[in-house]
């Protein structure tokens, strides 16, 4: 560990693994994935097929709109738009487009920042799509300046959920809607006080390997969005509807194409960081599966949906993490 890592204590450790996570595995996921980092969204009894996955995270994106209750009313629809944790800016560059909006975007990673601006501009999008490095939990804005401030799969990294969830609040307008697309762990019940063991066991290998700090509950987050004192928090569980994805994620990662965008990284990190993605998915669930503690039956998730999803085949939910918040100010 270099000095200056040991200086910065947990919270700058882990932005730093974020940000090299993202700086070395961007350009790959785009040449499979293309411009979206995040899961797609799907009617739960569908068949999916890898082709799918780009209309499916558009659908991500509109489903999340039509929660929050931006339709396509003129009157409703943003003008200005923040994107936290904005990837290679994929999602800003749709709703710029679909808003005539003006979007500014933030990451940690130098990398996706710069290639988003470049992509913006190959796009015809520089006026309207804007992108820098900075950190969510201290966003570079003054109060108050956004119609939509949104955050697609980013709060899962975030270390201190308070801070995350008042700096959105800060910089949204009065009036504005804040969407929060995160995942999440399943709401404790009344007698609980933690996750069972297995399921701590089972998270923290996801934690590993994508730099995720400790998970909190969907209700965790409604109490603290209520806590600020915020309109119509609505929340819902959407585990089932990505459920497909990372199956298909798995089958694109041998294709031709995937095993090209391999070869021509050269960079045994970037190649490390993929088969990080597809081992430890695997890893995960034959973990639970190996678990005494994992109700029976559990082995049938290995073919019906990957641990995010945390459901086995009589429908019992092991876990939650996909969730989805939003709220009006
Ligand atoms: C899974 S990617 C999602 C990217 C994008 N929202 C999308 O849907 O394509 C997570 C993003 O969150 C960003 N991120 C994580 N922690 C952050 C922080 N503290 N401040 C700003 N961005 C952060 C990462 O840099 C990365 O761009």
């Amino acid at each position: 560990m270099s000095s200056s890592a040991s200086s910065k204590g947990d919270a700058g450790r882990l932005q730093d693994g974020i940000a090299e996570f993202y700086d070395q595995s961007s350009g790959l996921w785009e040449d499979i994935w293309g411009d979206h980092m995040h899961h797609g969204f799907y009617d739960p009894a569908s068949t999916v097929s890898a082709s799918d996955h780009r209309p499916a995270q558009i659908r991500m994106i509109d489903e999340s709109l039509r929660f929050a209750g931006i339709t396509d009313d003129p009157a409703k629809q943003p003008k200005t738009i923040v994107d936290v944790g904005c990837g290679i800016g994929g999602s800003s560059r749709y709703l710029a487009r679909k808003f005539g909006a003006k979007c500014q975007g933030i990451t940690l990673s130098p990398v996706q920042a710069e290639r988003a601006n470049v992509l913006a501009k190959d796009e015809g999008l520089a006026d309207q799509a804007s992108f820098r490095v900075a950190d969510a939990l201290k966003q570079p804005f003054p109060d108050g300046q956004f119609d939509l401030v949104w955050s697609m799969e980013s709060g899962e990294h975030m270390p201190e959920k308070a801070k995350f969830v008042n700096e959105l609040a800060r910089v949204a307008a009065p009036g504005g809607t804040i969407i929060i697309v995160t995942w999440c762990h399943r709401d404790l019940g009344p007698s609980e006080e933690s996750l069972q063991p297995w399921e701590k066991k089972l998270l923290n290998r996801i934690c590993d390997a994508y730099y995720l700090p400790e998970w909190c509950s969907t209700s965790d987050y409604v109490k603290l969005l209520q806590s600020l004192s915020l309109q119509d928090v609505k929340a819902a569980d959407w585990s089932e509807h990505v459920a497909p994805f990372w199956p298909a994620v798995i089958r694109s990662a041998f294709t031709w194409n995937g095993f090209i965008s391999l070869l021509r990284s050269g960079n045994y990190a970037c190649g490390s960081t993929w088969s990080i993605l597809i081992e430890d998915h695997q890893r995960c669930i034959d973990d639970a599966i190996d678990d005494p503690r994992v109700p029976e039956g559990c082995d049938q998730v290995r073919h019906h949906y990957l641990p995010e999803t945390g459901v086995n085949h009589n429908g019992n939910r092991m876990f939650q993490v996909y969730s989805l918040l939003m709220y009006p100010i």
